[in-house]
């Protein structure tokens, strides 16, 4: 979701739009805004584009120089008129926007209605303006800090009361969220771009901290009350650049992002001694779960490959037959389904037309359909019995990095949560997973902090017009998704193989110099996968091998490049190994001048057969 918000001597409504349209890249299915009259509140949001917003505050605008605003990407609840933001308390007289997710807000939200508030949404947020006015009492400062402890989770918010027309509060905890500093005015927003046309002097708010905007100024506190001081951030780059948060492209960006969003499709769904897995937006009974016998994953593109990932975790983890399909087959080979078939379908959009017929067949043959998707209230949310949502958060460019990534999160979750139900794995197995995915975000941090070496690597291999990508058993499916990548968007042509399958055939491919990249995180298939690479070196291939840390000086003498990533449990090894592979087709298409994030031929998101 983006945030925006302003306080000063020019008409609101205007700002809030223009800066709601720079933050639309977060989230596009309802917006609204919120703005101080004089005498009172008022609120205007509606579902959909920021178009239809527009539509209706042209008919009937709203005047006034304090307002904030709000463009969604639903998490908690569809996408609906009140379910937008901003939401409002009983009394309508205090008003927020929020960005990001409050985990404890059922807790809260019963609570508040057994003391006689109402709720009209869904969301998560409206809990946030009611504790607000519950705690009021003269200060609107005080009343949001009170009312922020009770929360968990993580927040941007911009709060307004008709109480104190002169004063805007805004709180980051975990959420982004900067202040900007102009004459006789000032903003809030969850990224630059929104207020670059205003003021280039800028606040970046840390977590646990807030401010208090006036015309005049801006006071800065952490949510104890403690002031606090901070240098004025002067933003010297264009809006171009801004928009995509000072990276080149999105796919960059949103390679970056993904250590974010592994810890966001984390958060809340796991046990906080972190021994179990908690989904409680399943609504499949364990009952259910314990009796059904086959699992099928279906889905398109880098989907698929997160599926193929997800059959190995489901296997070993719940001891489950688990059978891939890309979309357009399944549809039409008349799968054998039952109702003891649980059917996966993987979606980033949650529109992919295949994906979205497969799943209705699934349905009419009587399986339970599980959804993994980024998008509320897409289609396939929609249709799916039961939907886990991954909190990728929007991803533009058309190559699929996070959220193929926060898709493995998802499979790993749903695979332990089947093994704990199912009772195939120990509470204390389950414990160990958790414990190594929680290192993970800062795994891949760690390689992504190695990004110009692997820019070196990529520039070579741009210079060629063919090569493979091998590995064995998990890594394989990654060997398909580095393959891919590579093809999408630096148009050289790649195949992935099962490394002990090269042989059969493809090894005649094989001459003086042509790269093969070969996976070998699995330490049990290790040496199996060196010796494929001996064949293929023996044919003059030039090989990088992709290694846990610590095999560095042993590969070094087979391989002619290598690249490490961090230990991690040899399931959990294809949410590492793929960052360098990202990386790799992004530098290559890079040096080969092509346009990264619109490759030619492609589209997002796939809505016909
Ligand atoms: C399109 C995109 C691919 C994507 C596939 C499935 O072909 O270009 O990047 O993997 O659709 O998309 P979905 O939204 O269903 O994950």
């Amino acid at each position: 979701c983006g945030i925006v918000g302003y306080i000063g001597y020019r008409e609101t409504q205007p700002i809030l739009i223009e800066g709601l349209k720079k933050l639309e890249y977060r989230g596009y299915d309802s917006a609204g805004i919120a703005v101080h009259t004089g005498q009172k509140l008022e609120v205007t949001k509606t579902v959909g584009r920021l178009a239809n917003l527009e539509n209706r505050l042209t008919g009937e605008p709203l005047y006034g120089t304090v307002g904030i605003g709000h463009t969604r990407w639903a998490t908690h609840g569809k996408p609906s008129d009140v379910n937008s933001h901003p939401h409002t308390d009983n009394s309508l007289k205090f008003s927020v926007v929020h960005n990001g997710i409050i985990e404890n807000y059922l807790e809260l939200k019963e609570e508040l209605v057994q003391a006689g508030h109402r709720f009209l949404s869904e969301t998560d947020t409206e809990v946030i303006s009611h504790l607000v006015a519950v705690e009021y009492e003269g200060d609107i400062v005080k009343a949001v800090q009170k009312a922020v402890r009770k929360m968990r989770g993580a927040f941007a918010l911009g709060v307004l009361t008709e109480h104190e027309p002169d004063r805007l509060v805004a709180v980051r905890y975990a959420s982004p969220l900067i202040i900007g500093v102009g004459e006789g005015e000032k903003f809030i927003a969850s990224d630059i771009p929104a207020i670059l046309e205003y003021t280039r002097d800028i606040y970046i708010l840390e977590d646990g901290e807030m401010a208090v905007l006036t015309r005049d100024g801006v006071e800065l506190l952490t949510i104890e009350g403690n002031p606090i001081a901070k240098n004025v951030f002067h933003v010297d780059w264009d809006l171009m650049t801004a928009e995509k948060g000072g990276y080149d492209h999105f796919m960059l960006k949103e390679i970056h992002e993904q250590p974010k969003a592994y810890r966001d499709t984390m958060r809340g769904r796991i046990s906080e001694d972190g021994r179990s897995v908690v989904l409680p937006e399943l609504k499949v009974t364990p009952e259910h779960l314990r009796g059904i016998n086959r699992v099928h994953i279906v889905a398109c593109g880098t989907a698929m490959h997160a599926g193929m990932v997800g059959k190995t975790v489901i296997e070993s983890l719940a001891r489950l037959p688990v059978e891939t399909d890309v979309a357009s087959e399944y549809r039409y080979r008349s799968p054998i389904i039952t109702p003891e078939t649980l059917v996966i379908v993987v979606s980033q959009s949650g529109e992919t037309a295949d994906t979205l017929a497969a799943l209705r067949e699934a349905k009419r043959c009587g399986a339970r359909v599980l959804a993994i998707t980024n998008v509320v209230g897409s289609s396939v949310a929609r249709e799916a019995d039961d939907v886990i949502i991954t909190l990728a958060g929007p991803e533009i460019a058309v190559a699929s990095t996070k959220a193929y990534t926060s898709q493995l999160i998802a499979f790993y979750l749903f695979g332990l949560y089947l093994a704990q139900t199912r009772g195939t794995k120990s509470e204390a197995d389950i414990a160990h997973v958790l414990a190594a995915m929680d290192s993970l975000p800062e795994q891949v941090e760690k390689i992504l902090a190695q990004a110009e070496t692997v820019k070196g690597i990529a520039e070579a291999i741009s210079k060629h017009s063919n090569l493979f990508f091998i590995g064995r058993g998990i890594d394989y499916a990654v060997a398909l998704e580095g393959s891919l990548k590579l093809k999408e968007i630096s148009y050289i042509h790649s195949e992935a193989y099962a490394a002990g399958e090269l042989k059969h055939g493809t090894l005649a491919l094989i001459e003086e110099g042509v790269p093969v990249i070969a996976l070998l995180t699995q330490e049990d298939l290790y040496e199996k996968t060196l010796s494929n690479i001996k064949e293929v070196k023996a044919r003059g291939a030039d090989v990088l091998g992709i290694v846990n840390e610590g095999h560095e000086a042993e590969v070094a003498k087979s391989v002619d490049t290598h690249f490490a990533i961090p230990r991690t449990l040899p399931l959990l090894t294809p949410a590492l190994s793929v960052v360098p592979l990202q990386l790799l087709s992004y530098y290559a298409s890079l040096a080969l001048g092509h346009d990264v994030d619109k490759p030619r031929n492609l589209a997002k998101s796939v809505t016909v057969e």
